[in-house]
């Protein structure tokens, strides 16, 4: 028995309104989802406006509707409205959070396995800089994140938890709530990058008791590339340091000195993309009219569906393992080169992604992996494109072993 997520009438509708999904099987969704096409219209719609009767114009004849987006990002993650910035994409985010902190010689990070490659960039960056160590806690041997390593590494030299909770190339998940609950019982400040987890999952910062979240729009959001948020939670705010300044970030100015507006749009500048931020409003907007609860339910039966059927066939090694598994199935198939794989694939109108051991660096070198066949599904996907994937797969695998004997 299915349980309780969407229909299969309202998978055809979602499907109906999203052209991509017409023309390609689409198992790319870690990378870009397809956006629906009411997002697109919205980003083309404003450009044409833009192009017609001014920039500035414009974004005065919308200032409602570009307000409205940080209501929507704040509903989306259960946060107040002046605890968001946009920003360009989750690495921004990320390090507009993460550099801000005011770290000293001896601070100590620690993070996960699972950590992304820009993530890891910032560590050893700070390490360079500032003379921080940061900690890796590895997954214990059933692939968990271990909560008791995470406590017996915290000292009164732990500045930082910093943690992942989708990494970008294995199923595994990192359980950010847990987490949360030491990072304050410590009152340690604690950064999620949740670039994977943003409508895929649902997301509740409350919950989570984060300090600091960075997402990006064009993955699960299905936003427009070029698009992210990052949340800073107001009690935090004046802790981190605005990387740079405009007129937009900061409230007054005189010549002798100046004051940062009191909310978290102190991180951003003033010049946007406002179509795409449009674009981003919209598709929050979308995911939410479906609930991110019931995106959440039929990702993970389509992924342990996909999973299931990966591993009965021949010659295909799946690679996920942990108790939290999300949407990003990774395999790799016996004798071929992932890579091969994923332009095999590509050649039977499938799009997967290659998923590089420099992405998560250590958890890919740990587990001995160069790169996996990464497969990763959304709402929108069903059960025959993944019966496709797996036929494909098949074939694949038969004329390699016609073509070695
Ligand atoms: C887990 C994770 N974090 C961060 C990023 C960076 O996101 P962006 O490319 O939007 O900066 C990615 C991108 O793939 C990712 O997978």
């Amino acid at each position: 028995m299915k349980p309780n997520i969407l229909s299969d009438k309202e998978i055809q509708q979602l499907r109906a309104e999203t052209k991509g999904t017409a023309h390609r099987i689409h198992f790319n969704n870690a990378g870009a989802s397809l956006p629906p096409d009411v997002v697109v219209q919205t980003v083309i719609d404003y450009l044409t406006e833009e192009a017609t009767y001014g920039g500035y114009e414009t974004e005065a004849k919308y200032h409602k509707q570009l307000e409205n987006v940080y209501t929507l990002i704040a509903r989306l993650i259960n946060a107040d409205v002046d605890e968001i910035a946009i920003v360009e994409n989750a690495s921004t985010a990320w390090h507009i959070a993460f550099n801000g902190i005011d770290f000293k010689k001896g601070d100590v990070i620690i993070t996960s396995e699972m950590e992304y490659v820009t993530n890891l960039l910032g560590f050893l960056n700070a390490q360079k800089t500032h003379g921080v160590e940061f900690k890796v806690i590895p997954n214990d041997e059933h692939g968990n994140f271990s909560l008791s390593a995470l406590e017996e590494a915290i000292t009164p030299q732990t500045k930082l938890i910093a943690v992942t909770e989708i990494a970008s190339t294995t199923g595994g998940m990192i359980p950010i709530i847990e987490i949360g609950k030491i990072a304050r019982k410590h009152n340690i400040l604690y950064l999620v990058d949740a670039c994977q987890s943003a409508g895929h999952v649902p997301i509740d910062v409350k919950q989570i008791g984060c300090d600091m979240l960075s997402v990006t729009g064009r993955k699960y959001l299905r936003a427009p590339r070029g698009t992210g948020f990052l949340y800073v939670r107001k009690e935090i705010l004046n802790r981190i340091k605005p990387l740079y300044l405009d007129n937009h970030a900061t409230n007054w100015v005189s010549q002798d000195d100046y004051e940062l507006r009191n909310d978290a749009r102190r991180f951003e500048l003033y010049e946007k993309n406002r179509a795409l931020i449009l674009g981003l409003g919209k598709a929050i907007e979308y995911a939410l009219n479906i609930g991110v609860d019931r995106i959440w339910d039929r990702i993970k039966y389509l992924s342990a569906l996909m999973r299931s059927q990966l591993a009965g066939i021949e010659g295909v090694i799946v690679h996920d393992f942990g108790d939290l598994q999300c949407g990003i199935v990774t395999f790799s198939v016996a004798g071929l080169d992932s890579r091969e794989v994923k332009i095999k694939l590509a050649e039977n109108n499938i799009n997967v992604s290659l998923g590089k051991a420099v992405s998560t660096l250590v958890f890919m070198e740990k587990n001995h992996l160069e790169s996996v066949v990464r497969a990763s599904v959304h709402y929108y996907n069903t059960e025959e494109e993944i019966q496709s994937l797996c036929n494909s797969l098949e074939a694949i695998i038969r004329s390699v072993i016609a073509k070695a004997v």
